[in-house]
């Protein structure tokens, strides 16, 4: 079976395996664990930030963000299909009690003109004050799209001039910088917080942290105890996360390769992908045009040894390549994926 369904089931691998229990450990409640200590400090180099929190996960750093940034009743502002809007069972609102209006993006993507419409910056007795532009990079539900550096630039522009903070949610934001070419910190050294997580295309079995400014990270950690995501010796998984930056961030191009060569094949076997929309490692194909329905289209790949899975759109199906599938994975996927879908 070739699993093309989420990056989140990459394996950890024996050199990372061989990282985590080698690593140094400590209490990381009390700060007393050295490898978790010397990532953050990896990672607010790579990012270009001055403070990092280690976490479970990228939910959890993406909510902590919430927390530390937005009070009760205040607005965040971002794309309205974005993961922290509609896939963390109500986060913002059940944990910080925040007001979140979705913009219409185009491929994740929206204008600082946009925000700028929506903001609103000075206290009112009527509307809801916003605190946060929220950017999804790269866009989970758009199929893995990045943010243009120029739409980004433009965006931090008009937030800096409303005094408004940025949040990058960047579970997948080295699969951005790789496809942009551009050290990570291009991306996000202008964000007031930003989240990135190992566990997917990293290739981590757990892990995530929020980095950002430390004056507005400074009660991270207390929130972090209140979640229950302080963890003990965990420099294990830190340890992992750590063989990840220095051995899998480089190798994410393949992964986006791949998802470029399967979406080739299948555009060429006459299947509805579009491989321009192709920018990472997802590739998306719209079901409509086949008259098949989700369900049945899921099946049949199953009975022909290719896992693919729901995307946002409900006709449409996703399949995400990772480390764990190789060039001759990739062509037999291709090739399953067309018999299932035109043969049946
Ligand atoms: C864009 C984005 N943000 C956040 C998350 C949450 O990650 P986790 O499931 O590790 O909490 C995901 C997971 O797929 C995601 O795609």
């Amino acid at each position: 079976m070739i699993d093309l369904r989420s990056d989140v089931m990459t394996l950890p691998s024996e050199g990372m395996l061989h990282a985590m229990t080698t690593a140094q450990v400590g209490d990381e409640q009390r700060r007393e664990d050295p490898t978790v200590l010397a990532l953050e400090d990896d990672l607010t180099g790579l990012l270009g930030q001055e403070a990092a929190v280690f976490v479970p996960s990228a939910t959890m750093a993406n909510q902590i963000a919430t927390l530390c940034q937005v009070a009760r009743g205040q607005e965040i502002v971002g794309e309205r299909h974005s993961h922290m809007f509609r896939y963390e069972a109500g986060g913002p609102a059940f944990l910080a009690g925040a007001v979140v209006t979705g913009l219409a993006g185009s491929a994740g993507v929206f204008t600082g003109d946009q925000v700028r419409d929506v903001a609103q910056i000075r206290d009112s007795e009527h509307r809801p004050r916003t605190a946060l532009a929220l950017v999804e990079n790269t866009h989970n539900a758009s199929g893995g799209r990045v943010w243009p550096l120029e739409a980004l630039d433009g965006l931090y522009d008009t937030c800096a001039e409303l005094g408004l903070a940025v949040h990058i949610d960047g579970a997948r934001l080295f699969n951005a910088a790789a496809a942009l070419d551009v050290p990570p910190a291009r991306i996000t050294e202008r964000a007031r917080t930003v989240a990135v997580c190992f566990s997917k295309g990293l290739g981590c079995p757990a892990g995530a942290a929020l980095v950002g400014r430390s004056d507005v990270l400074a009660p991270a950690r207390r929130i972090r105890q209140m979640l229950g995501g302080s963890l003990r010796q965990a420099g294990v998984l830190a340890g992992a996360a750590r063989y990840a930056l220095r051995h899998n961030l480089t190798r994410l191009a393949d992964d986006h390769g791949h998802a470029r060569t399967l979406a080739g094949l299948l555009a060429e076997a006459g299947l509805p992908v579009d491989p321009a929309q192709v920018e990472t490692n997802f590739v998306l194909l719209d079901l409509a045009s086949l008259g098949l329905d989700r369900d049945t289209a899921l099946a049949r790949l199953r009975s022909h040894g290719v896992l693919w899975s729901n995307a946002h759109h409900p006709t449409v199906v996703r399949a995400v390549t990772h480390l764990g599938h190789s060039v001759v994975d990739v062509h037999n996927a291709a090739s399953r994926t067309v018999q299932a879908l035109t043969t049946g």
